[in-house]
């Protein structure tokens, strides 16, 4: 079996979505759980994924990367990670608010779904011009950003250089896991960061179209959705 040390996996319509297919995913993590640490990497906050593990029978992870990589919580040390993320001077959450006010096609998320790093909106079929000149405008007003499209509808804006990839990459320099040793998995645009790092990635069958033509070596198109996908790549990277 090829090595893998640590599987960050995006959770709504990546490991769930099929209830039959999430246990037997379960299945396979009992069998390999002392030595390959597990990741949820999502798009919600700490306390929506916490209720999400405690109503289903997802299995305790080892860390928790939320809000599209905007916070990371480490289960061993039962905390969330100070230092996380690394913030440059050019972001401001006000900022960022006003330049996407003045865009009538963009409405604020609601406002839990929105912290100080992460101010998130509906957008539907914004085209890449109109991201670029979004990004183009908040670069004049001082602010550096990520913007993350994602299922045609959720636009979240993120400081600069923070995402689920570097999320990510972060949990695995922590802990001395080489990029090799990584595996991913994902359905939407919030994941497509993670399959730019240098791990080998699973696209579940069920993906939305930004994800289902990603292409590239380290890049495994899965045919089965949902968990069946992601355990259908499992098998492709770890059984040859
Ligand atoms: C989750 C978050 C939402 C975000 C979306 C895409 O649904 O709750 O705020 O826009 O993921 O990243
Ligand atoms: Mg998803």
């Amino acid at each position: 079996m090829e090595r893998v040390s640590l599987l960050v996996s995006d959770l709504d319509g990546t490991l769930l979505g099929d209830d039959r297919a999430l246990e037997a995913f379960v299945a396979w993590h009992d069998t390999v759980k002392d030595r390959v640490r597990l990741v949820y990497s999502s798009g919600r906050f700490m306390n929506s994924i916490r209720a999400s593990i405690d109503d289903s029978p997802l299995p305790e992870p080892d860390a928790m990367i939320g809000g599209v990589g905007t916070e990371i919580f480490d289960q061993v040390a039962n905390r969330q990670l100070v230092g996380w993320p690394p913030i440059s001077n050019g972001w401001d959450p006000h900022s960022v608010r006003a330049a996407c006010a003045r865009r009538a096609t963009l409405h604020e998320q609601p406002v839990d779904l929105s912290s100080r790093y992460k101010v998130s909106y509906y957008g539907y079929d914004l085209s890449d011009v109109f991201l670029d000149e979004l990004r183009c405008e908040l670069m004049e007003a001082g602010q550096d950003v990520t913007i993350v499209y994602s299922s045609n509808r959720d636009l979240d804006v993120l400081p600069a250089a923070v995402n689920k990839g570097a999320a990510a990459a972060y949990l695995a320099e922590r802990w001395g896991i080489a990029n090799e040793d990584v595996i991913v998995a994902g359905d939407s645009g919030n994941d497509l960061a993670m399959f730019l790092q240098g791990f080998r990635g699973i696209v579940v069958g069920n993906a939305q179209p930004e994800l289902r033509e990603l292409r590239g070596s380290n890049i495994y198109q899965a045919t089965r959705s949902y968990a069946a996908g992601v355990i259908e790549g499992l098998q492709f990277w770890l059984d040859g």
